[in-house]
Order: structure tokens, then sequence, then C-alpha cells
């Protein structure tokens, strides 16, 4: 797919999750767009790969182990930092799947640590972390279209994401007089090395699902993120844009 081109040279976005999946198409995009990047993720053995693929970045990108759930961790981390940031993107997440009647009191609470909490302690800790000099300051949050319509055994995970919507209005409201613009991004289901796994008969049953006849692609997401993160989109706050080829239609 040919991407959207855009020139983030001069900001600094970080990205939390950034290490893998989705996360890691994010980091690498913005780099190409000429943005300083912070990875944070909790897997070293994430960062380790990571860090291996983006060498050719390597005066761009700072790497840091941080688990989002730890107060404490965040905190370190953010006395850290390298500079201040312009941009935030709440990627990391976690699904404990299971039907209601059958999730366990450790399925709720890591999720809702991880993909709710997270996200509050990622962003309280950050919100002074941002650059002052600029207008253009963005948070955007990876929500799900689970969090709008529901799933079949995702009782935690659809709360944390239509948790963070709720959220997104919320700052949106209270930080837009503040030069930030606060959105989210809910895609619907994205080919990631996990969907890659899978018989390519499951897959193409679930693209005949989907209006547009496909899976959606990390660069879908990775696109509609650094167009919330332009200067261009400085007028969006507070919304969802879906990601989802049209699957809850
Ligand atoms: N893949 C999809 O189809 C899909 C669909 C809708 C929404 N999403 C959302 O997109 C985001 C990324 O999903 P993905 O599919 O790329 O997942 P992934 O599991 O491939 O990557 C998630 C990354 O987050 C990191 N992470 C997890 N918990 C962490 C923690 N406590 N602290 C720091 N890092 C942590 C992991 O190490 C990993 O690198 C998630 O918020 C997910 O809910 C994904």
């Amino acid at each position: 797919m040919q991407n959207l081109t855009f020139n983030f040279s001069g900001q600094v976005a970080l990205v939390t999750g950034g290490a893998a999946g989705i996360g890691f198409k994010l980091t690498t995009s913005y780099l190409e767009a000429g943005s300083k990047v912070v990875v944070w993720d909790y897997s070293q053995e994430a960062l380790n790969n990571a860090q291996k693929e983006l060498s050719k970045y390597a005066t761009q990108v700072t790497f840091q182990q941080v688990d989002v759930t730890q107060r404490t961790s965040v905190e370190a981390a953010i006395k850290a930092l390298p500079q201040p940031i312009d941009i935030l993107v709440n990627n990391a997440g976690i699904t404990r799947d299971k039907s209601f009647g059958k999730m366990l009191d450790a399925d709720w609470d890591a999720v809702i640590q991880t993909n709710l909490t997270g996200v509050y302690n990622v962003t309280k800790g950050l919100l002074e972390k941002f650059n002052p000099q600029t207008q253009n300051k963005r948070i955007i949050t990876i929500s799900s279209v689970v969090g709008i319509y529901g799933n079949f055994g995702q009782a935690n995970y659809a709360a944390t994401k239509a948790g963070v919507i709720g959220f997104t209005k919320t700052l949106a409201k209270e930080l837009g007089r503040k030069g930030f613009a606060v959105n989210a991004i809910a895609p619907g289901f994205i080919k990631t090395a996990m969907t890659n796994a899978m018989p390519k008969e499951v897959l193409d049953a679930m693209a005949a699902k989907v209006p547009v006849q496909r899976l959606g692609e990390v660069d879908d997401i990775a696109n509609a993120c650094l167009f919330l993160s332009s200067q261009q989109a400085g007028y969006i706050n507070g919304t969802v844009i879906s990601v989802d080829g049209g699957i809850v239609l």
C-alpha cells in the first residue's frame, strides 16, 4: 500500500506498546516521517527486535522498557525522557478473552489494569511533559470497534475500549484550550503477526464479512494515526475514527 506522506521533523512522538504489532508500525511510520520517537514497551525481547529492525534510525529513536500498569515504571521512564513530546499514542493493550460466566477476576483485572489504568498512568504522567512551545499537541488512544459495539467473550476488553472513548472525549473538552487535540482510533480486525499464523480459509471467511472484502493492515491504522497527529487535523478533537472497512455496519 502506498502510504500517505507526512513531515513530522522537529517533533517527538511517544508510542506505548511501540515495539510490536500495530505499535511497531506506528513507530516506523513516525520515524519515516522524520519524527523522533520514544518507544515504551514492557517486553525486552520486543524492544531488542525493534531496535535491530530500526537500526538505521538509531539517532531518531529511544527505547525504554516500561510497564504501563506500574506507576513507578512510568515515572522512572518519564524522568529519563530525552526531551518534551508533541504526540502521545496510547497503543499498548492486551486481551484475556472468555465468555463472562467463565471470566476470572484475574482476566478482568489484567485487562483493566493495562488498557484503561495504563492509559491513565501514561497520560497523567506525561501531561506536563508536552512541548510547551507547540499548539499542536496530540493524544491518540487506540480503542477498538469492540468498545463501540461489544463482542462475545470480550466483556473486559470491550469495557476498557469503551472506557478510553469516554476518557478521550473528556480530555478533548478539558485540554482543547491548552493546544491539544485528543482523539481515538477504533480499529476493526487488523492483520498482525498473530493473525498471519491463522489458516488462510479462516482469514478469507473473516475478510468476506467486511464490506470492503479485506482485513485491515497495520498501515491502515498508521495512516489514520499520522493524519490525526498532523497540524492539518488540528480541528478534529474528541472524535473516534473507525478504521474497520465498515465491518460493524
Ligand atoms: N490487532 C487488532 O486486530 C486490533 C483491533 C482493535 C484494536 N487493537 C488495539 O491495538 C493495540 C495494539 O494491538 P496489537 O494487535 O498490535 O497487539 P500486540 O500484542 O501485537 O502488541 C501490543 C504491544 O503492547 C505491549 N504491551 C502490552 N502490555 C504492556 C504493558 N503493560 N506495558 C507496556 N507495553 C505493553 C506488548 O509488549 C506489545 O509490544 C491494542 O491496544 C489493541 O487493543 C488491535
